[in-house]
């Protein structure tokens, strides 16, 4: 699709603009500091559609970005920062993905190099349903975000090689950041079959759209289950060298005031690095998806 095929539909009172790409859309007419419930109900309709969403020109305190995010489910807690500390004081639920140094010390996450191609938080027995990610300052030239449809990427595999991921399940090394950050607590690792992580099947079905989809979470020290290591690397590689195409990816570029939310079952994201003078400062909130007690 290109910018000028795209049809905007309405979706109750949303404008839904596709994006240019094989992933997202552009939601008009609303304010997220201010959502009620018919409206929360034709937002995540659109995320279950389009799996990534973008508003433009937003201006929302913390408190209203955690109040919207905590329309679709109970939010996870942010993890520490890679020096321990926690980012927003009376707001757990926040984290600060910022290369900026206040008195020293970085005010939030990931710095300024690249963030590697991920799933949220896949290392967990419970990854997170979404995420949005919000931009309060952005540098003039890179830290674009791209997103990767994993529908896409599952369909785009060979037969042959869908039928032998069928059933098979990837150990999620919890060791390193997407940032390629060493998290506390954790070494490096030597033998990816003896990591420490949540185990997840390579195809998962949606719960909502009732699609299957592929479930990578991340390259990096990444094993499946029951395999020798280096047959399970020559079908890592094989797999994600059909995943990443430019076909199944859209990257975008931030204006202060986006905020862009994804759903982290769908898709895979990553960032470009930037310049280590400018300045970049993202909140991010991220929806729970454990069943319930
Ligand atoms: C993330 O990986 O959640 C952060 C992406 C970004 O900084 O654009």
């Amino acid at each position: 699709m290109n910018a000028e095929t795209a049809q905007a539909t309405m979706l109750g009172t949303l404008e839904v603009v596709p994006i240019d790409g094989p992933v997202g859309a552009e939601i008009k007419g609303v304010n997220l500091a201010n959502v009620d419930d018919v409206t929360y109900r034709q937002i995540r309709q659109a995320l279950i559609d389009n799996l990534v969403l973008l508003f433009r020109d937003q201006e929302i305190s913390d408190a209203e970005m955690v109040a919207f995010s905590r329309l679709f489910g109970e939010l996870d807690m942010a993890p520490p920062q890679e020096n321990g500390l926690q980012a927003v004081d009376g707001l757990p639920e926040i984290m600060v993905i910022s290369n900026v140094k206040e008195n020293g010390v970085p005010i939030g996450s990931l710095g300024d190099g690249e963030a590697i191609w991920h799933t949220d938080m896949n290392y967990q027995e419970y990854p997170p349903l979404g995420s949005a990610l919000y931009a309060q300052e952005v540098p003039p030239v890179g830290g674009d975000t791209g997103f990767c449809n994993m529908y896409k990427a599952l369909d785009a595999l060979p037969a042959d090689l869908r039928k032998r991921i069928e059933g098979l399940s990837i150990k999620h090394d919890a060791s390193k950041t997407s940032g390629g950050y060493l998290r506390k607590g954790f070494e490096e690792v030597s033998d990816v079959s003896q990591t420490v992580g949540a185990v997840h099947p390579i195809i998962r079905k949606h719960p909502e759209s009732g699609r299957e989809v592929l479930y990578l979470g991340r390259r990096l020290n990444a094993y499946i289950m029951g395999m020798s290591v280096e047959d399970s690397e020559a079908l890592l590689d094989e797999i994600w060298s059909y995943t990443t195409r430019e076909e199944h990816t859209w990257h975008h570029q931030w204006r202060v005031g986006d905020l862009v939310f994804w759903d982290n079952r769908t898709v895979m994201h990553r960032r470009d690095s930037f310049d280590a003078g400018s300045r970049r400062i993202m909140h991010r909130t991220q929806i729970a998806d454990r069943p319930s007690a």
